[in-house]
């Protein structure tokens, strides 16, 4: 019945995930659910509002434009400037998503040929691997080890495997690691993926969740990125609005093109009213994110002590919203027996790629009163 696109194809991480929360649920567990990244803390009020305005004008009833409304891009544009000091064009530099993993999702349709490949990072968010084979494309892998401080080795990346990729994705600040990038390796990598005419797909939703008081980068900061780099970008993870389905693809203006192109073909735009409280979103006071960044830093150093004590190797994360911990032998194993004695759902860091082997990843997007519950158990779990 199945296509081989489909057989070939594992279940997604964080459905298997669910199906493992659900049966421990059933068995009276009380679970906290430290696998997603999925801001436990509301859609701010003001952004609500402006969506229940927004819906209630039938001008946003009709379907949407493919690239979303010019307000929203020129919003968009607006962020950009503001937050990294980066120049948009909002009529041909940014197209609105419905959330970056949709564009993420269908952005190698557009240069992946059968047979051509794409650099694709090990640990990732597993979008990119499974859209690069979905458009007949050959993954080649760039392992993020600890001994590169999380980054690809571009040094290792023979010229043979160079040549055939079309495309490279990146992440930074990086799920599930939580490492960030600095403007050395961005340098490089821009210089690189010039040399062999590489399109970076650069995926940045964790901007703004940084902790050590030095803000994240965008690569569009870089000279000489916008000549061959796109960058996506979400409200999800910045306002809390993972529910809404809005995000960006921003950057050279022939690779937006050929994204905008193939979602014509596909899905008919994002609803007009999210785009408006989008703009809202977009133009919130930035003391709202300082608050955000404050709540999240407080769970992130009790949490990141409580897996300490336990033995476990990790480095405080810089940015996002995870903790990343070396437990050694088998991820899945080790989730499983934590969730049997403690009812904490962790990701297993195999579920990231194979190079994820050994480490089980931690979210922080649950009431800080729930992580400190978590904390009180892992201490009674002991080592
Ligand atoms: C690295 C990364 N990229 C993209 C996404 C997708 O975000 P959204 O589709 O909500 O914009 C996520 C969500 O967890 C992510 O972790």
């Amino acid at each position: 019945m199945y296509a081989d696109r489909i057989r070939n194809l594992p279940p997604y991480l964080f459905a298997a995930i669910d199906k493992a929360k659900q049966e421990a649920r059933a068995r009276g567990v009380d679970v906290i659910d430290l696998s997603v990244g999925d801001p436990d803390l509301p859609t701010p009020e003001h952004i609500v509002e402006a969506l229940r305005r927004a819906a209630s004008d039938p001008s946003n009833h009709q379907y949407p434009s493919y690239e979303g409304k010019l307000a929203f891009r020129t919003a968009v544009a607006n962020w950009y400037q503001r937050t990294f000091g980066v120049d948009l064009d909002p009529n041909n530099e940014v197209l609105t998503l419905i959330g970056s993993k949709e564009g993420i999702a269908h952005a190698p349709l557009a240069f992946i040929n059968p047979g051509d490949a794409a650099l694709v990072p090990d640990p990732a968010y597993p979008v990119y691997k499974t859209a690069t084979s979905f458009a007949g494309g050959e993954p080649l892998i760039m392992p993020l080890l600890r001994e590169n401080r999380f980054l690809p080795d571009l040094d290792a990346i023979s010229p043979a495997d160079a040549r055939r990729a079309k495309i490279m994705f990146l992440n930074y600040p990086n799920n599930p690691i939580g490492a960030c990038a600095d403007r050395s390796f961005f340098r490089k990598l821009i210089d690189f993926a010039r040399d062999y005419s590489i399109i970076i797909l650069h995926d940045n939703p964790y901007s703004e969740t940084y902790y050590d008081g030095e803000r994240s980068l965008s690569l569009l900061e870089m000279e000489g990125a916008k000549d061959l780099a796109v960058e996506f970008h979400s409200l999800s993870k910045t306002y809390n609005m993972t529910g809404w389905r809005i995000g960006s693809v921003v950057g050279n203006a022939d690779v937006v093109a050929g994204i905008a192109k193939i979602k014509s073909h596909i899905d008919s735009g994002t609803f007009a009213a999210v785009q408006d409280a989008g703009i809202v979103a977009l133009s919130s006071p930035k003391e709202f994110v300082d608050d955000i960044r404050r709540i999240y830093k407080h769970r992130i150093e009790i949490l990141y002590k409580a897996l300490k004590d336990l033995g476990m190797e990790l480095e405080k994360p810089r940015a996002t919203l995870y903790l990343w911990a070396w437990v050694g032998g088998s991820s899945i194993e080790y989730a499983g027996r934590l969730l049997e004695k403690t009812g904490i759902v962790a990701t297993p860091g195999v579920g990231f790629g194979r190079f994820g082997e050994g480490y089980i990843r931690f979210s922080i997007t649950q009431p800080t009163a729930r992580i400190e519950e978590a904390v009180s158990r892992l201490e009674k779990m002991g080592k």
